[in-house]
């Protein structure tokens, strides 16, 4: 399996349709826990058999790997989860803007691809556009939760996060990093990352009252 598709190629552009809430969850009201590049699943399947009382949305950007996920959650027969293709940077956009307020619950962006080469960085997940997204459809108090074992890559992301001026952290975190997993599930990358002994960088934040629209376009109109 290749390891990385460019999100910038052209076949990636094109901007996928979010079906109704009502057809991808049994009971489409309930908090809605969002993963950006859940790869093959397997973290989400087990939060939405340990939390049934949360719905679960993966976006992948690999479409044979959300075909796997999918085959797992009908085979297990988990009605508050569901995985969807789509490049988040293209799709995301439109599809916070369309969720009903105050659904979204938590969003977790957890060992992206890092991109190392720096003329390779516009293909990281983060970028303000897509920050901006999730900062409008997140009410006060909802939690973003990024994670990674590359602080070249985290710390970029802590960077942009913070000059947005929508997020805090929690008083009683650690700094510069949180000792802890907050959730209840490791992702498959994390569980091979802790395995090799090697570090995790992570960093709860929770939405705050603050707009930061002109503050994110600021940066944007920079990079
Ligand atoms: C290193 S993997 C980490 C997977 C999982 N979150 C974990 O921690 O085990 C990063 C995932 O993000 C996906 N991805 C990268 N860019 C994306 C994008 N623009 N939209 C959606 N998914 C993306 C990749 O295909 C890959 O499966």
């Amino acid at each position: 399996m290749r390891q990385h598709v460019n999100p910038l190629s052209h076949f990636y552009q094109q901007p996928r349709p979010l079906p109704p809430p009502a057809e991808l969850f049994s009971l489409s009201e309930l908090p809605l826990h969002l993963d950006i590049g859940c790869a093959r699943g397997r973290f989400l399947l087990a939060m939405a058999k340990h939390q049934p009382n949360c719905n679960y949305l993966g976006v992948e950007i690999r479409g044979a790997l959300v075909d796997a996920a999918e085959a797992d959650r009908q085979a297990l027969g988990l009605g508050n989860l569901h995985f969807l293709f789509c490049n988040a940077n293209i799709s995301l956009q439109d599809w916070l803007g369309a969720l009903p307020a105050g659904l979204l619950q938590r969003v977790t962006i957890q060992f992206p691809d890092p991109w190392f080469k720096q003329k390779h960085q516009k293909r990281r997940v983060l970028q303000p556009a897509l920050l901006l997204a999730l900062a409008g459809a997140m009410g006060p108090g909802r939690e973003l939760f990024i994670q990674s074992d590359v602080l070249a890559l985290i710390t970029p992301m802590v960077q942009l996060i913070e000059a947005s001026g929508g997020f805090d952290r929690p008083a009683a975190d650690g700094r510069p990093w949180r000792a802890s997993n907050p959730l209840a599930v490791p992702t498959e990358r994390e569980t091979y990352v802790l395995s090799q002994g090697l570090p995790v960088y992570r960093v709860l934040y929770q939405r705050n009252d603050r707009n930061l629209e002109d503050q994110l376009v600021a940066i944007d109109n920079r990079a």
